[in-house]
């Protein structure tokens, strides 16, 4: 029996989300996005010309996403350089994202989103999707919706929003579901499941993780218009 979170929130609630745009000068667009301890940048270059010219794609262009976590950012050092996970990542990232993007509208280009996680407590492909949905939009990528994403699961027997680290080692591990959808029209571009849970469960997860990513959502308009004005 789980019976009360770690921290203390309601099984429903969030961590504490910000979220900030432009935060790297040098890139075409950026943004920072925090769930209570993990932390992620997220910065934009292009759209550019794509190299090598045999892979361009004269109707289309190219979303490239490139995740990693910094050593420093987990208790256990975490050997720099990209693993097989942060590969998987930067490709679930791609998955989560490019349906929104306009791609037809800058043929033969590709667009870099790199994301840089320097503090994780779980849920850090989320976090960078979050943050690279927000970057997207201030780089004035062309898209047709904001992508939010938060992780949903079951602790104990509990369906919990957005599990810390402790939440997903809790006794024999958690079920862990990052989901990404998108704001506006609640499409799921992206849903991953670690462990299990019965159907009635995931349905009822499935509630809670769009419950979750409209409030990622609103937040991400929100700092949007407030240097841009209406989305
Ligand atoms: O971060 P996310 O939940 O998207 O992915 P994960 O592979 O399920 O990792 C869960 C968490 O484990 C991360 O957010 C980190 O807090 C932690 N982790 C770690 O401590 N050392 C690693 N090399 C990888 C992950």
């Amino acid at each position: 029996m789980y019976k009360k979170r770690f921290d203390n929130r309601k099984f429903d609630e969030s961590r504490p989300i910000e979220a900030t745009i432009s935060v790297v000068e040098n890139a075409t667009g950026s943004a920072h996005f925090s769930l209570g301890n993990t932390k992620v940048i997220a910065a934009i270059e292009g759209p550019k010309t794509l190299h090598p010219r045999r892979i361009q794609d004269p109707e289309r262009g190219l979303v490239r996403c490139t995740y990693d976590m910094m050593s420093f950012s987990v208790d256990d050092r975490k050997r720099p350089g990209p693993s097989r996970r942060e590969i998987e990542i930067g490709l679930v990232m791609k998955n989560a994202l490019q349906p929104f993007v306009l791609i037809k509208e800058f043929p033969k280009t590709v667009v870099d989103v790199y994301t840089e996680v320097y503090q994780a407590d779980a849920g850090t492909r989320c976090a960078s999707i979050c943050a690279a949905s927000l970057a997207l939009a201030d780089a004035g990528v062309p898209m047709r919706d904001l992508v939010a994403s938060v992780s949903v699961g079951k602790v104990g027997d509990k369906i919990v929003l957005d599990l810390t680290k402790k939440e997903e080692d809790y006794e024999e591990g958690a079920t862990d579901i990052p989901i990404s959808m998108s704001g506006r029209t609640k499409e799921i571009s992206h849903l991953q499941l670690d462990g299990c849970i019965t159907l009635d469960e995931f349905k009822k997860a499935l509630d809670v993780g769009e419950k979750g990513c409209q409030e990622i959502y609103e937040l991400q308009k929100k700092v949007l218009k407030e240097k841009y004005g209406g989305v």
